[in-house]
């Protein structure tokens, strides 16, 4: 299937299972926008123009919240849901109201079998003690250092000799694969402190990481996939019998938990041995004695999703925008060169142009493109739209860049400027800007993505010429959990001269 899918598989999964089932909006009160006049077919609804539409999923349905006074549209049948590219409402149901707006029951329960009760599929209490033991942590100064340190090894002891080497053959490198395992040897070194050497080819380090890393990435999918079914009880069925993709699915989470579980135990030994200080995640939730091994094993899980393809997808759209304007990269490259030696937080937080050029490319890319939750109670949208209870409500944060509301007439440019002010980065509203998304539950990975991000391109545009394959090519995005380019993003490798 060839249209975009979102971040968590569900909301992703789930929000175009809505879509399939569009059909004519039939106003409960005033004024939401009907996307169309006519009702489409009886039974079938707008399935027709989906299909038509679906390899640019995201494009369609950003003409139809262009097309809508307040940027808003609701959807019908089977499921019902609300879509909004309008930061007034975006505000309200992320921050305002937010407690209207669970991940709800439909989800959770869909994505269970995966990611257990952890920080992306637990509402209410249950989130809110995870929240709290998370952000806690995330905001020592202890794990940003941990961080910066080991993008640094993972840059000098892998990325640079790879991109040597591709520099010395003249292969065709791709990019998009290449980030994606950067990713995971990151945010697994992050979350439990151990070398996945996912970048590495045949590590003998962690032996079946690897493998780990292969079965992390297809039960994510799968797990998506689900919401795929135009019967949810389905896939219920299939995992009764355990026949199909579900009884595929059901090995590979047993191998992700088994997996985890194992790394569980190895840290607790570890931590019972020595003396030493451990500076991962998990480390800081076994010392504080609180929490299960079910519970660790889940933290494990939440966190490995949260961070492994969306810093890719930022850093492989970023790499791809860039090979379409050599005046934006010639003024990171300037940039860069005045932070010559070695990269810590400080010479990472004082790269303004670079900062916002990563901003923008992510506000027309967003890794999240598309974020659902459930409406828990009969409400109304700023704007007039009325949600109704057990209604899917979703914000587009990839129509939302190319609304001239927000962004005025060159929202579709690709332009950092828009990010600063004499020169120095200025933040806009989360709520205009989400890509991480908003309010309580805001990404709390973000400063994280930013070092990574900053780290890979000072170093790679710093040492290498990259030239994109097929360059007049407009990637197309795949199916997966985020915003990914369907056949990744080719380039040759050159050794800068300068
Ligand atoms: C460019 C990179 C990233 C982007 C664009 C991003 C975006 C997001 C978005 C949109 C959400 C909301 C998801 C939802 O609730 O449905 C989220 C939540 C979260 N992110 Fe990130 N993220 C990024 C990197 C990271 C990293 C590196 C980590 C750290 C491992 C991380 C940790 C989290 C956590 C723990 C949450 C859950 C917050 C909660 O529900 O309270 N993220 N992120």
């Amino acid at each position: 299937m060839d249209c975009y899918q979102w971040f968590s598989p569900i909301f992703l999964s789930a929000f175009i299972y809505a879509l399939l089932c569009f059909k004519s909006n039939k106003r409960k009160t005033s004024p939401p926008f009907e996307p169309n006049s006519d009702h489409g077919f009886p039974i079938i609804g707008h399935i027709p123009q989906f299909i038509i539409n679906r390899h640019r999923f995201l494009d369609w349905t950003t003409e139809l919240l262009a097309a809508s006074p307040t940027n808003t549209i609701t959807i019908h049948r089977p499921i019902q849901g609300v879509i909004t590219a309008n930061p007034t409402n975006i505000e309200y149901i992320l921050k305002i109201n937010c407690h209207n707006y669970p991940k709800g029951s439909f989800i959770t329960s869909t994505l269970w079998d995966f990611l257990g009760g952890g920080i992306f599929n637990s509402d209410d209490e249950q989130w809110k003690a995870q929240r709290k033991a998370a952000s806690f942590e995330f905001n020592t100064k202890s794990l940003r250092a941990f961080v910066v340190d080991h993008v640094k090894h993972e840059i000098s002891a892998r990325l640079i000799p790879l991109f040597k080497n591709y520099a010395s053959t003249g292969e065709i490198l791709d990019l998009q694969d290449v980030f994606e395992r950067f990713s995971m040897d990151s945010v697994c070194r992050l979350v439990f402190g151990e070398d996945t050497a996912c970048l590495e080819g045949d590590s003998d380090v962690l032996y079946y990481s690897s493998s780990f890393a292969d079965a992390f990435k297809e039960a994510e999918d799968l797990s998506a996939g689900r919401f795929h079914y135009a019967l949810p009880s389905l896939w219920k069925l299939k995992k009764l019998f355990d026949i199909g993709s579900e009884h595929r699915l059901r090995c590979l989470i047993e191998r992700v938990h088994a997996y985890a579980m194992d790394i569980v135990r190895l840290k607790k030994k570890k931590i019972e041995d020595s003396s030493a200080h451990e500076f991962d995640l998990l480390s800081r939730f076994i010392a504080s004695g609180q929490y299960s091994d079910a519970y660790l094993r889940d933290v494990i899980v939440n966190f490995i999703l949260a961070g492994r393809e969306t810093t890719s997808s930022a850093m492989t759209w970023f790499f791809w925008l860039l090979s379409q304007r050599p005046d934006v990269k010639q003024k990171v490259l300037d940039e860069i060169s005045l932070f010559k030696g070695d990269l810590g937080f400080q010479e990472l937080r004082g790269m303004n142009y670079l900062h916002a050029a990563i901003t923008e490319a992510m506000r027309l890319y967003p890794p999240v493109p598309v974020n659902s939750m459930m409406c828990r109670k009969d409400d109304m949208l700023p704007d007039g739209t009325f949600v109704g209870n057990q209604w899917l409500m979703s914000y587009n944060a990839y129509a939302m860049a190319r609304m001239e509301t927000i962004w005025g007439k060159d929202c579709t440019e690709y332009k950092p400027e828009r990010w600063l002010a004499d020169g120095v980065y200025r933040s806009e509203s989360p709520f205009k800007f989400s890509a991480f998304h908003a309010g309580p539950r805001i990404c709390l990975g973000k400063e994280m993505a930013y070092i990574q991000i900053k780290s890979v391109v000072a170093c790679i545009l710093g040492s290498f010429e990259l030239e994109v394959v097929e360059k007049n090519r407009r990637p197309e995005m795949g199916l997966s959990l985020t915003l990914r380019m369907k056949h990744g993003l080719a380039v040759r490798v050159g050794l800068r001269q300068d």
